[in-house]
């Protein structure tokens, strides 16, 4: 029996990966502090760290990066991904950047006062780390069901409307310079954002004159839940799903390091002129010039092919199943998952699988060392390290880079997590030895509670 998806490539270029014997592994995540960040890549077997400018570019991506303009003003290069970024999201003013966070630091730096507030489903972490340090308070809010690993509810992404009126009401709207909604919700489990919920929101916002954006990092996986799950949009092709989801919006954030399958870059794209002239001269302070933004015309030229490969109903069929499948195999393995899985990755339940370590000696941080000690695998703890005091669950998430990895791999990974957690009760707690800050997670240092 097949895995329930189709293939929709096969291997051109291969890069050898090795698994280092259980004496190195353990030596290395020493040196490393027990901080996976902190690992060198050729110590990893199967890097399942973030999908964020991991995967792997097509034939025709590498065919447009030789083709590419490097010119500084006016490339040709800037102006495909220009035309690209415009037809997808029918918005008039695009700037690149090196990626997703520059634009959130130059939206923010351009639109925040002091005790501003933002609103959002669920913050990602540099986005909420960009509001803190520019002056403002990211608020979380995420539907109830969001924190419920086992409800099936098809859009566990969607904003609380009634949480954002009521958050309206008592700051008023002038202290609010957008609400944002996360398509999809990386933090709150990789899930989906309905249409219905976008439009929710995009009315509660117009009503009260505050824009809405999108942090459109996985839009296009969004999109295609919407087809698969929610009625009216079935079968309908996902750019036209895409471009209803921009309508609603004043404008995006985007790091073209996911659904723009580049391996860097990002953009902003807006319809208000004015704040389009206000954040490109600070592009020009802090990125470059506008017509490439921190990136080579390579990159942008990579980018104008990504950015439509990515929208590809057969692509997104493949990447989101593979993604299901091993959800549903490590389910059926006993090992309690988040559910339903996510666009990009699943999140596994740390404080279930491992009930004898209490929160404060983080469970998610134990459970990521102890996979990379049992079968080389790399994940990332989305918790109480990660999220401080805003984490509402104690997750790993194992992100699936786009076009990268194979069945076989997965099974690798499934067969290493069930390892771990048949000798889980020999599992130990973390303890923080340094780091502070949002971010981190980044750089810390942490001993086992021994
Ligand atoms: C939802 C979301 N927003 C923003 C970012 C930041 O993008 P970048 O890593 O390109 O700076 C990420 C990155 O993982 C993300 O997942």
């Amino acid at each position: 029996m097949g895995p329930g998806w189709r293939r929709a490539y096969k291997t051109k270029v291969v890069e050898p990966i090795r698994l280092l014997e259980r004496a190195e592994r353990e030596q290395r995540l020493l040196q490393a502090g027990y901080n996976v960040f902190r690992l060198d890549s050729e110590d990893i077997y199967i890097d399942l760290l973030t999908d964020s400018g991991t995967g792997a570019m097509s034939q025709a991506q590498w065919a447009a990066l030789m083709d590419a303009d490097e010119a500084y003003a006016g490339s040709r290069s800037f102006r495909a991904f220009h035309e690209t970024v415009q037809s997808i999201t029918g918005m008039p003013h695009v700037l690149p950047t090196h990626q997703g966070r520059a634009a959130e630091h130059i939206y923010f730096a351009s639109t925040l006062d002091r005790g501003s507030v933002v609103p959002n489903n669920t913050h990602f972490d540099t986005t909420r780390a960009n509001v803190l340090a520019l002056g403002g308070r990211p608020v979380d809010l995420p539907v109830s069901e969001a924190l419920d690993p086992d409800s099936a509810a098809s859009f566990k992404g969607d904003m609380d409307v009634d949480g954002l009126e009521r958050l309206i009401r008592t700051h008023g709207a002038a202290r609010i310079p957008a609400i944002f909604l996360t398509v999809t919700n990386n933090t709150a489990a990789g899930q989906p954002v309905s249409m219905a919920n976008a439009r929710a929101v995009s009315e509660v916002a117009r009503a009260h004159g505050i824009p809405l954006m999108l942090d459109a990092a996985r839009y296009a996986e969004n999109c295609f839940f919407v087809r698969e799950r929610e009625e009216g949009y079935g079968g309908l092709p996902v750019t036209e799903i895409a471009r209803e989801l921009f309508g609603l919006a004043d404008g995006c954030l985007m790091s073209a390091k996911k659904d723009g399958l580049g391996n860097i870059g990002g953009f902003m794209a807006l319809r208000d002129g004015a704040l389009f002239q206000r954040c490109r001269d600070r592009l020009i302070l802090v990125e470059g010039f506008s017509t490439y933004g921190g990136l080579a015309g390579r990159d942008l030229a990579a980018l104008a092919v990504g950015l439509r490969e990515a929208l590809d109903a057969s692509y997104l069929a493949e990447r989101v199943g593979q993604v299901r499948w091993l959800g549903t195999r490590l389910k059926a393995e006993g090992i309690p998952v988040y559910w339903p899985p996510g666009g990009h990755a699943v999140y596994v339940d740390a404080a279930r699988l491992l009930p004898h370590i209490p929160v404060g000696q983080l469970p998610g941080q134990a459970l990521v060392c102890a996979l990379y000690l049992e079968g080389g695998v790399r994940a990332v703890e989305v918790g109480s390290v990660m999220l401080g005091e805003a984490a509402q669950m104690e997750l790993v998430r194992l992100a699936i880079p786009r076009r990268v990895y194979a069945q076989e791999h997965l099974a690798w990974v499934i067969d290493a997590l069930s390892r771990v957690r048949e000798r889980s009760d020999e599992v130990v707690g973390m303890r923080l030895a340094e780091g502070e800050g949002p971010l981190r997670h980044f750089v810390a240092r942490f001993d086992p509670v021994i």
